[in-house]
């Protein structure tokens, strides 16, 4: 069986994995911060603080912006459960739109849901694929927009508009108009989970550039602390010297990496932009040219001057396709072999939205992209006969489902 994302284990990861085991300290420690570095420098922004997912990074980050009851966050109808859950658990209100068809969030209906109780607006780099971050930035900028904020808090008054903080899950080492994800937007979360472009079997980065004006030290501080209980000190610090002494300033989060997991990242990192990304890369170009020439095939956004996806996975569409007969070719290539994925059902169809009243029939473009989608996997270690197996299977079964 072909699987659809396993992690790229060797004995370099191994190594790295069993020193950090003897070296005395397993937790977060010197390795976690050596890790921020690396990505700080690999991304191009301010400060990054490295946790246990993205899912918390992003309710920490909404946390410290003091997103709560009354606020209202933009996000795509079209996405993974993570960030709607996170607003929703912050007891605020997720206020859907609908998507372009690249699959990113559109500017045109985020104008449009901008009201005086928006705080955040969340794009999504699905796939890998950035979001318009030009236009994105345009719509928060435009003067009757900016009118329509109001800061309930220091921070919000100090930043004047609404915070664009973006789910890169997919999108490390993915650019826009030449920068990478992470100096895109104001903040950036990445994920590090096992399916993701590095893993560190679970995981997660929040990166911070915000405008000039602000203190990303003192802000890189205050993060730590809440994703570790509050707390002034975290373990490590606690054991150096005789400064074990602590104070907790508020119920802050767990949510801090360990050196075991960033033991991993590091070693993932380094081999990433020349080695692993061009990896996704030719295996993305594979399938595109194999494909291109079948008349059923909506193929992904090819990268483009302006925007250079980081390959995630390869997101087909099938012409003609509907759910059943998506869901039946993806069955058949199973049979014959190899693992398919869908990314991803949208989030007014799943049960905790549709009791929250979200109806996908007010975001058409998500249900079109979704019921004929399937994803192709792409990971370092799949091979061209595994490229050619998949494709094969693939245009058979098409073919005959179709007919
Ligand atoms: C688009 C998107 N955002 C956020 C997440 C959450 O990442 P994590 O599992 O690290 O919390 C995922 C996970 O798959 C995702 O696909």
């Amino acid at each position: 069986m072909i699987p659809f994302s396993p992690p790229r284990i060797d004995n370099k990861i191994l190594e790295e994995v069993k020193e950090t085991l003897l070296s005395g300290w397993i937790t977060t420690g010197p390795k976690t911060k050596l890790f921020e570095e690396h990505i700080t420098k690999y991304c191009g922004h301010e400060r990054t603080i490295c946790v246990n997912s993205a899912t918390a990074g992003l309710e920490i980050v909404l946390s410290w912006f003091g997103v709560g009851k009354g606020d209202e966050v933009i996000l795509p109808a079209y996405t993974y459960c993570a960030i709607a859950n996170a607003v929703v658990r912050l007891n605020a209100k997720p206020v859907m739109v609908d998507v372009e068809d690249d699959f990113t969030i559109s500017p045109d209906e985020i104008k449009k849901a901008v009201s005086s109780k928006t705080k955040v607006i969340i794009p999504v780099d699905v796939g890998g694929y950035p979001a318009d971050y030009t236009r994105i930035y345009e719509v928060i900028n435009d003067l009757n927009i900016k009118k329509k904020f109001r800061p309930s808090n220091n921070i919000q008054k100090e930043i004047g508009r609404i915070l664009i903080i973006a789910d890169a899950a997919h999108s490390l080492g993915a650019t826009y108009e030449g920068k990478k994800t992470g100096s895109l937007a104001d903040i950036t979360v990445f994920s590090f989970q096992a399916t993701k472009n590095i893993t560190t079997s679970e995981g997660g980065a929040i990166c911070l550039n915000l405008p000039k004006s602000m203190d990303c030290d003192e802000i890189y501080k205050k993060i730590t602390i809440k994703s570790f209980q509050g707390q002034t000190k975290d373990s490590y610090s606690k054991t150096k010297g005789d400064s074990w002494r602590y104070d907790v300033l508020e119920a802050g989060f767990k949510s801090n990496m360990t050196d075991l997991q960033a033991a991993i990242g590091l070693v993932e990192l380094q081999r990433y932009e020349d080695d692993m990304l061009p990896k996704r890369k030719y295996i993305f170009n594979k399938y595109y040219s194999l494909l291109k020439d079948k008349e059923w095939a909506v193929l992904p956004p090819a990268d483009s001057a302006q925007r250079k996806s980081s390959n995630n996975f390869f997101m087909l569409r099938i012409k003609g396709a509907d759910e059943q007969i998506r869901d039946e070719i993806i069955k058949k290539v199973y049979e014959d072999g190899a693992s398919l994925n869908v990314h991803f059902i949208p989030l007014p169809l799943l049960t905790l939205y549709k009791k929250l009243n979200y109806k996908i029939e007010d975001y058409p473009k998500s249900y079109e992209l979704f019921c004929n989608e399937v994803s192709l996997p792409i990971y370092y270690d799949l091979t061209d006969e595994n490229i050619d197996f998949i494709i094969n299977s693939l245009i058979k079964n098409v073919d005959s489902v179709l007919d």
